[in-house]
């Protein structure tokens, strides 16, 4: 099936590594031209080269921290100076701090509700009147199975994610008239470092070991094994593109399952 991706102009944020990765990688395969970022400036042209060589065509490295809104501001004014339009937005970064409830001190929750909400926020408020000035645009926004199923222990991705949900559901309604589909990828247990990380702090937290801990990810989910970073990026370019032009507002879990519930 052609996506119909050949010659969209693409931004994907933390692109470095994992989801984000593997979402910009899926796109630039598709023939788009794409636009990444992240923090480190090395990193991230590193992975463009990588795509490059794997796809064929190159990404644009951009080192932009999505916690800092003047650097978002800046970073959809470089896109936009280089290709003169943006027609997909994939708005990722890392994972916000892991704890219960009562272990989330006032700061953690600043840092979580900056990376994992306010990044999203300023990203669709700089690209929306980009896109509404087009008549069209595609937002996708990679979140968490814990947006629609609270993670024992993930309560600032549990409390953000169903708060994006909201957000984009909310973006979809307002700008669906205008040619402009939101809608957001909830991944489930996907083989990144991040997933590694989140291993590691239960693991120091629980006293558990990581391979129980993997073990019990895998145990859970029907599929019963975890997800391929390759995974997610497809069902993002997917939504991204004209296949889904009838798609907005859709919160899609990528997740072997995991979900269990009818609103899964
Ligand atoms: N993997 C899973 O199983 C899973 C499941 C559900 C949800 N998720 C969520 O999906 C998202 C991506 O996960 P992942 O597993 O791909 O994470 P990852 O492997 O840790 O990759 C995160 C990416 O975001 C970049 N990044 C982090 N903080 C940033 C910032 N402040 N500004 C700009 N870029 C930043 C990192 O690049 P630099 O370090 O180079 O800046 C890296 O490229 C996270 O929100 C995660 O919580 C993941």
């Amino acid at each position: 099936m052609d996506l119909g991706l050949s010659g969209k102009v693409a931004l994907v944020t933390g692109a470095s590594a994992g989801l984000g990765y593997a979402s910009a990688r899926a796109l630039a395969a598709e023939g788009a031209a794409v636009m990444i970022c992240s923090r480190d400036y090395g990193r991230i042209t590193e992975s463009a080269l990588e795509i490059g060589r794997s796809t064929g065509v190159e990404p644009l490295p951009l080192e932009c921290d999505l916690t800092d809104e003047a650097g978002i501001e800046l970073l959809v004014r470089k896109v936009v100076d280089e290709f003169n339009r943006i027609d997909i937005l994939v708005s990722n970064a890392g994972g916000p701090p892991g704890g219960p409830f009562s272990s989330i001190s006032a700061e953690q929750w600043d840092q979580a509700y900056n990376l994992t909400f306010r990044s999203t926020l300023h990203l669709c408020r700089n690209v929306l009147p980009i896109m509404e000035a087009q008549q069209e645009g595609s937002i996708v926004v990679i979140t968490s199975i814990a947006s629609k199923q609270p993670i024992p222990g993930l309560v600032t991705s549990n409390a953000l994610r169903a708060g994006l949900n909201g957000l984009i559901k909310s973006i979809a309604n307002e700008y669906g008239p205008m040619g402009i589909r939101a809608n957001t990828v909830a991944p489930g247990y996907t083989l990144t470092e991040r997933l590694d990380e989140l291993a590691e702090e239960i693991s120091g937290r629980e006293g558990r070991s990581k391979e129980d801990i993997f073990e019990g990810w895998t145990a859970n989910t029907p599929l019963k094994r975890l997800g391929q970073p390759e995974e997610i990026g497809a069902a993002v370019a997917f939504l991204a593109s004209e296949r889904a032009a009838f798609i907005t507002g859709q919160h899609l879990a990528v997740d072997g399952g995991s979900i269990t519930g009818t609103m899964g």
